[in-house]
């Protein structure tokens, strides 16, 4: 299916048996995927939670529709909600300078904008229609990676059932190394935010600070604003933006 071709679909706000009010004007009325990007923000930057492509029992027996539901509703929705209220949070955190709660609600804010980003690739990795088995470039890919598409069915099927505790199998690109990676995630996070390509790493492992500020952690940190190369940063700023 053109992934352009996931269209509003009104049934799914009526079934929601939701007002908008939880998540701003306007938050019902765009589909999950635009320009072929996952619809994740409206055009003020709030986190928006798009309907479903596909009514709540559409992917009927393999996912129930109460489950889909509840899933849809309740959970994402829930992790939408929060994630503005954590941005917001954030925000008031650094009007007054306070330090403690901006590391909890950036932990927060991590935790619900994963589980928002993972949510709606998954949905729309889903179709009533699915099933069968990978064509094209995707499967030539996945043959130069792992042979066949029956060893790599293997692969994922067994990595997500031995997930520890909550979480995601993930089949994924790495711009990087132009290769398919498969791994495991536990909770949505474990603080990243998937899909986000770096712009600006610092390593704060002991072994990048200790022989010269031995516990001074925040003196380290401090110190290397004075040696950011922000052309680089720039540069690589230009590059994620062309791959939108
Ligand atoms: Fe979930």
């Amino acid at each position: 299916m053109d992934r352009r071709n996931f269209i509003k679909n009104g049934s799914a706000l009526s079934l929601l048996g939701m007002s908008s009010y939880a998540f701003g004007k306007d938050v019902f009325t765009e589909p999950f995927i635009v320009k072929d990007m996952d619809n994740l923000v409206n055009e003020k930057g709030e986190y928006i939670l798009a309907p479903l492509p596909y009514d709540f029992n559409a992917l009927e027996p393999s996912m129930d529709a109460e489950t889909l539901n509840l899933h849809y509703t309740f959970h994402h929705g829930g992790a939408v909600k929060a994630l503005n209220k954590d941005v917001g949070k954030i925000k008031d955190a650094l009007d007054k300078n306070d330090t403690e709660t901006i590391d909890y609600w950036i932990k927060k804010s991590a935790y619900h904008g994963s589980s928002h980003i993972l949510h709606s690739i998954f949905w729309t990795n889903l179709s009533g229609k699915g099933g069968g088995a990978p064509k094209g470039e995707l499967l030539s890919r996945i043959e130069k990676e792992y042979g066949t598409y029956d060893r790599f069915k293997s692969l994922i099927s067994a990595i997500s059932k031995n997930v520890d505790g909550a979480g995601w199998g993930i089949l994924a690109y790495h711009p990087f190394t132009d290769k398919l990676v498969v791994f495991q995630c536990e909770n949505h996070e474990k603080l990243t935010q998937w899909g986000a390509i770096p712009l600006l790493v610092i390593d704060v492992w002991e072994h990048a600070y200790y022989l010269k500020y031995r516990n001074k952690r925040g003196d380290f940190v401090d110190a290397l604003f004075n040696i950011i190369n922000w052309d680089n940063v720039s540069m690589r700023l230009d590059y994620a933006l062309k791959t939108k």
